[in-house]
């Protein structure tokens, strides 16, 4: 559920008409609806209460100050994959007990910030990487607190380039050899065992392969307290699919039981790193239709955004909704969506039926999660800029870019 919704075939963020905010701001425009982010962190939350748990938010599915702010004062911790996305939340006043980092490749300097600032859980993903840190620790003389994300060989049943789960993957430790390791870091004079971690995929729809991942984490969890080697809490990752089109997710509350029921009474924290889930419904992308054009084979709606601010569609072929700000009561136009890039690969979405004429406003839905935080300069185009809609308010949370800030790190030299 989001706070985008038609009132007399106008689009509304909240109490706000998208078209005069994209008159107001221009166009392309993200714009996010914070009773959309509330409430799905209100949902996250009551799916776990009653159990010790830590909701740590994919920093990676949108990095914007504002929503990470937003966030914490809701009571977020936070997942992070880089120095940047661990600087961002240092920046906005999160507390570092409540971040956690990934990655499969964190730099010495990135292990290092993280042990100095004292976060809340370093998951490791290779014995090399378990060395590397123990290093960093003995340098430092400072501890750390440590999970092993768990490869658990799961089929996420999503798209490829969005499944990690699978011994194919470059992600996570196999289960046979977490064992061992967890036994050189409870003897490691700086690290502590602190979970056991996961993240098998995104946009998973079902909640057959989160419980299949569970189970054999808690495998893992039996034969480490067995040994003696106690653990304080079991992330599962993110990964919770939203709907974009006609797909039909567990809610929250759903996909957290399956995981609840399997833990039982055992006495250990569940976290979890909700990214698409939380952000992805509470943003659109807003874009101007600029030219119609018909040709032997097709309709194109041209319009200002492309994959530079959108790369969804472009890069995983992934289907977004596109409709109109403002309804017409006109024949519909079948058409591709494209936008103004020099690629063939250059569309928002493909055979869409739109009322639409020149200047007319589209909006694409589910734009929230990775759709800001994928964008780039491509074809020297500015960040679109971002605002926040909270009832009849509406603030800028991000300026578009001047010509400027797309030069202003570079040297032309004078030869
Ligand atoms: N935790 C870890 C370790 C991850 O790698 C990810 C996402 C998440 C949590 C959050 O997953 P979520 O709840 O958002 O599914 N760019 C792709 C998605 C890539 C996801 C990468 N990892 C897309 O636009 O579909």
């Amino acid at each position: 559920m989001d706070y985008f919704n038609y009132q007399d075939g106008v689009l509304y963020a909240e109490d706000l008409k998208v078209s005069d905010l994209a008159a107001q701001f221009g166009t392309p425009l993200y714009i996010y609806s914070k009773a959309t982010l509330v409430r799905h962190m209100q949902a996250f939350e009551q799916a776990l209460a009653g159990k010790k748990h830590l909701i740590c938010y994919a920093v990676k599915a949108n990095s914007n100050l504002a929503i990470l702010a937003l966030m914490r004062s809701l009571g977020a911790g936070f997942d992070v994959v880089s120095e940047g996305e661990l600087r961002r939340v240092l920046k906005i006043g999160a507390d570092p007990k409540k971040v956690i980092f990934s990655g499969v490749g964190k730099t010495r300097a990135e292990l290092t910030l993280a042990v100095q600032t004292g976060i809340g859980c370093i998951n490791i993903e290779s014995a090399a990487e378990l060395e590397e840190l123990s290093s960093v620790c003995a340098q430092l003389k400072m501890p750390a607190k440590v999970a092993l994300r768990v490869n658990p060989d799961v089929d996420a049943k999503t798209h490829p380039s969005i499944s990690t789960g699978l011994k194919s993957n470059k992600f996570g430790i196999a289960a046979e050899e977490a064992f061992a390791l967890y036994q050189r870091i409870a003897a490691d004079p700086y690290l502590k065992v602190s979970g056991i971690d996961c993240h098998i995929g995104s946009q998973m729809t079902s909640n057959g392969p989160i419980a299949e991942a569970t189970e054999k984490l808690l495998t893992l969890y039996g034969k480490l307290e067995a040994a003696g080697i106690l653990v304080d809490h079991i992330d599962i990752g993110g990964g919770l699919g939203v709907t974009y089109g006609d797909e039909n997710p567990p809610s929250p509350y759903e996909y957290m039981a399956a995981v609840l029921q399997r833990v039982g009474k055992r006495e250990v924290a569940i976290y979890v790193e909700p990214g698409r889930a939380m952000v992805a419904n509470a943003g659109i992308l807003v874009t101007q239709v600029q030219y119609l054009k018909q040709t032997a084979s097709k309709n194109f709606c041209i319009v200002d955004a492309g994959m530079s601010d959108l790369i969804r569609p472009a890069l995983y072929n992934s289907w977004m909704n596109i409709v109109e700000c403002e309804r017409r009561d006109e024949p519909k136009l079948l058409c591709d969506v494209v936008g103004p890039i020099c690629e063939s690969d250059d569309f928002l979405g493909k055979d869409r039926k739109l009322a639409v004429k020149a200047h007319d406003y589209l909006a694409v839905r589910g734009a929230g999660a990775y759709g800001m935080s994928m964008a780039s300069n491509y074809n020297a185009r500015r960040l679109p800029c971002e605002i926040l809609v909270d009832g009849a308010k509406v603030e800028v949370i991000r300026a578009r870019e001047s010509f400027d800030d797309l030069w202003r790190l570079e040297n032309p030299l004078n030869f």
